[in-house]
């Protein structure tokens, strides 16, 4: 497993993160032996940074990634959990007030709850798990956070962008206020590589890329025949004509690798780690043999030039796709 460093931190990440929504809940059927297989078969295999969220089955994610890292008696293991704002708009209407949605005493007490459940005396990276850019001019979460940070609860502090205006967090970059971006970058959504990551390489802001399978499609596996179980938010993500549309996108990035030797989650995983400012690609991984899949990938040779600007042809500017079709 090769590393990067995480932007201007001073820390190497391996190329290959564990996204760990999947085995918190909201994806069908999950078992908690598959959950911890993949997270062992991961670390096993080199990853150091695992990605979780507090909204991840209300802790669950976090609980077993911690019983994990416990279990190996592994320090230097980088994980990075997220704080949702307080209930209501998700994502924020530019109307909301950022004081209400993240107010310094309800970020105490939900990083608090965060440590608690991955059972931890710090956090490494705590992440606003979304944001809207009416609050760049003042974005008073990010100095409760830094006092939070200076009593020693939290290390490095970012932001998750939000899917419909990922560029909002451009300007919090540049204005120092986050160490880290958590991204949608992948071979249908490339306009990250417009001004973001570029931005995040100047300011040396760590890049965790985020859904680089597009949620399972760009492993190549659906067809217009997949369905998903009852409680698998992908029945909303790809509802009404959008399998089909999305399916027939992946079937001509398959046509584009032939004669490669690479599968399509192996080509997915080669094209977000093609861009130098990122730092490290969190596949969500469910069993142990998804995550040797995918950790297998970081030691294949980077893809050439001819097969990246093919990959390139397949920019796909669909408007962001959010929990359902309503
Ligand atoms: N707003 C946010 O901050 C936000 C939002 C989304 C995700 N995230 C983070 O980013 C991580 C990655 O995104 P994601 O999990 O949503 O989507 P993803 O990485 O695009 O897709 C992951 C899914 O693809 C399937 N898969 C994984 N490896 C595979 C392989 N080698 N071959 C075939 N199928 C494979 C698995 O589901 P099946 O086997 O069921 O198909 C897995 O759950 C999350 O786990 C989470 O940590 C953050």
């Amino acid at each position: 497993m090769k590393t990067r460093p995480f932007g201007k931190h001073g820390f190497q990440v391996s190329e290959i993160g564990f996204g760990a929504w999947a085995i918190g809940g909201s994806w069908g059927p999950q078992s908690e032996e598959d959950s911890v297989a993949a997270l062992h078969k991961a670390l096993d295999l080199g990853v150091n940074f695992i990605d979780t969220a507090a909204g991840y089955g209300n802790g669950k994610s976090e609980r077993i990634i911690g019983q994990v890292l416990r279990d190996r008696n592994s320090t230097e293991v980088f994980v990075a959990t997220k704080t949702p704002p307080t209930p209501g708009n998700w994502p924020p209407s530019p109307y909301d007030i950022a004081e209400e949605r993240y107010s310094e005493s309800y970020l105490r007490e939900n990083i608090d709850q965060r440590l608690e459940c991955l059972g931890a005396e710090k956090l490494d990276l705590l992440q606003l798990h979304t944001w809207t850019r009416a609050w760049n001019r003042n974005p008073t979460p990010f100095e409760s956070l830094r006092k939070i940070q200076q009593d020693g609860k939290v290390g490095l502090i970012g932001v998750s962008t939000p899917e419909h205006d990922q560029n909002s967090v451009i300007d919090l970059m540049r204005g120092g206020f986050i160490d880290s971006v958590q991204v949608i970058y992948n071979i249908f959504e490339q306009e990250p590589a417009a001004e973001l990551l570029d931005v995040a390489g100047e300011t040396g802001t760590g890049v965790i890329v985020r859904v680089v399978f597009d949620e399972g499609v760009l492993t190549g596996k659906f067809t217009n025949e997949t369905r998903f179980a009852a409680d698998d938010f992908r029945n909303g993500y790809f509802a009404g004509d959008r399998l089909e549309r999305a399916v027939k996108r992946a079937e001509a990035v398959r046509a584009d690798l032939e004669g490669s030797e690479l599968s399509m989650a192996e080509a997915a995983l080669k094209f977000a780690l093609a861009h130098p400012a990122v730092s490290t690609v969190i596949p969500g991984m469910r069993n142990a043999q998804q995550a040797s899949l995918n950790c297998g990938v970081s030691d294949l040779p980077d893809l050439d030039l001819n097969l990246l600007s093919k990959l390139r042809t397949h920019n796909w500017r669909r408007a962001f796709w959010y929990g359902g079709k309503g």
